[in-house]
């Protein structure tokens, strides 16, 4: 078991990758909380998979675009096991319009959950750790449109690029204290995120054509990478995106 004994938070966990990651964790030996906005029976199926697996889990609400919220998040978690050893940013929403259609609100929403939330997660999680003088473990959850473009979803690249070099930069600044934070890219995995484009055959199928292994990822896909970034087997690994994306990234074409 890679993460015997840790203590894990991962935002965003009743649904999709979040999900998975969670359920992962707990099967690799670490105790998870679990952070829903909207969906308590995700939240609530993923608690039993948790301990299923023999883990032990917590369940707390939090909306990430809010900083306030993302603070007393962090702090439950901490209060609640004693400590914190991983922080997986995972929670993130996206919304379709044309550049010039997109309203101040939309904006708003995504940068601030995409972005805005992980900055502050990670900086409750980093003072947690800095105070109790102990190393940690930050993954985020990207996108491949951190590195790609993606046309009509123009608030969402944004704050993955902007996710891109924050991973960068807190690299730099947390070295000393023995933090590694790196980011996941995933490519197009069947979750809620996708639901309009998985009941779109037509739209479905053209994807496909582009990924060279021929099939969307699943969640689980996912998880396993986020498991080594978690683990000690990647302390030397950090400022780093890895994609999981079936080799999208270099076959893509919007359509
Ligand atoms: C987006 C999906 C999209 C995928 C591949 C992800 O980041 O959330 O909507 O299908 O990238 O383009």
């Amino acid at each position: 078991m890679k993460l015997a004994g840790k203590i894990a938070l991962v935002t965003g966990s009743s649904l999709g990758i979040g999900r998975a990651i969670a359920v992962r964790f707990a099967q690799e030996g670490a105790d998870v909380v679990i952070n829903y906005n909207r969906t308590p029976s995700g939240a609530q199926e993923a608690l039993d998979e948790v301990e299923a697996a023999g883990r032990r889990g917590l369940v707390v609400q939090a909306d990430l675009s809010v900083t306030a919220e993302v603070k007393k998040l962090v702090a439950t978690a901490v209060e609640h096991f004693g400590q914190l050893d991983i922080l997986v940013n995972n929670a993130g929403i996206e919304t379709h319009a044309p550049f010039w259609q997109v309203t101040e609100a939309d904006y708003d929403r995504v940068l601030n959950v995409n972005l805005k939330g992980v900055f502050f997660a990670t900086q409750a999680m980093v003072q947690h750790l800095m105070t109790t003088k102990r190393s940690g473990k930050v993954v985020n959850i990207s996108s491949v449109h951190e590195e790609l473009p993606f046309p009509n979803f123009a608030a969402y690249c944004a704050s993955k690029g902007g996710l891109k070099m924050l991973t960068r930069n807190l690299a730099v600044e947390l070295g000393q204290f023995g933090i590694t934070i790196n980011s996941i890219a995933p490519g197009a995995i069947e979750t809620p995120i996708n639901r309009k484009l998985l009941r779109d055959p037509q739209k479905l199928g053209a994807l496909q054509a582009q990924i060279p292994l021929a099939r969307l990822g699943r969640p689980e896909d996912v998880a396993g990478l986020a498991v080594f970034l978690a683990s000690s087997d990647a302390d030397y690994v950090t400022g780093s995106t890895y994609f999981v994306d079936g080799g999208l990234t270099w076959h893509y074409k919007e359509q």
